[in-house]
């Protein structure tokens, strides 16, 4: 059901070429009236992450998307930080992936994960995503989720995308590829971050 969106945001940017996270946000942008707009349907040039933190590469997408369109511009970086890695991947998630064509191979980056972890006892892990959104009269918003848990071996199920077959939220049994979108919302890092843009710009 469509709520009254009140809010000054009618059409957003949505700063992605990820067809993962552009399925995720339009399913959340959904019921509040706003239009999500990708920024792969624009062509939009995506700038090179070259931030020390989800945030600072967060505004720097979200800034490039709302400068080359005039229009307010929402970016997400996000990512998993493994306890026994020191938070690696990190803002690294994507790069881990990468092969040397520019195609990514999270099969592979997986393995990656699962050999460094080796025998380590502490499996715990959390995906973070930071949101920035930035408007065309210069306001900067930024939002994080968190959603904790832990990493098992092998991976498991074929929905939901990037590391999802691995990682298992607090509480649950199933990987995040192993729910449905709809369930993932309930727990996603995304979803709660979010959830804290929705409290903060539209209500
Ligand atoms: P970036 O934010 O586009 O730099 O990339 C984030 C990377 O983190 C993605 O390419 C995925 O590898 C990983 N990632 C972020 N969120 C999720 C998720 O919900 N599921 C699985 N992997 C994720």
């Amino acid at each position: 059901m469509e709520m009254a969106n009140k809010s000054i945001f009618k059409k957003i940017i949505l700063a992605t070429h990820n067809q993962g996270k552009i399925r995720e946000f339009s399913r959340l942008f959904a019921p509040l009236g706003v239009e999500i707009i990708a920024g792969s349907a624009l062509d939009l040039e995506e700038p090179e992450e070259t931030g020390n933190s989800f945030a600072d590469n967060a505004l720097l997408k979200a800034r490039a998307a709302c400068k080359a369109t005039g229009l307010p511009a929402l970016a997400d970086d996000s990512g998993l930080c493994v306890t026994a890695l020191k938070g690696a991947p990190g803002i690294y998630s994507a790069r881990w992936a990468e092969q040397a064509d520019g195609q990514k191979d999270f099969a592979k980056a997986m393995a990656k994960l699962h050999r460094e972890l080796a025998d380590s006892p502490d499996r715990s892990a959390a995906f973070v995503a930071v949101l920035a959104l930035v408007t065309p009269e210069g306001q900067e918003h930024l939002f994080e989720g968190r959603a904790e848990g832990h990493i098992i071996w092998p991976p498991r199920g074929d929905q939901g995308f990037g590391y999802d077959p691995v990682f298992m939220a607090r509480g649950s049994t199933k990987t995040f590829a192993e729910i449905s979108a709809q369930e993932k919302q309930n727990f996603s890092h995304r979803a709660k971050a979010f959830h804290a843009l929705q409290e903060a710009l539209f209500t």
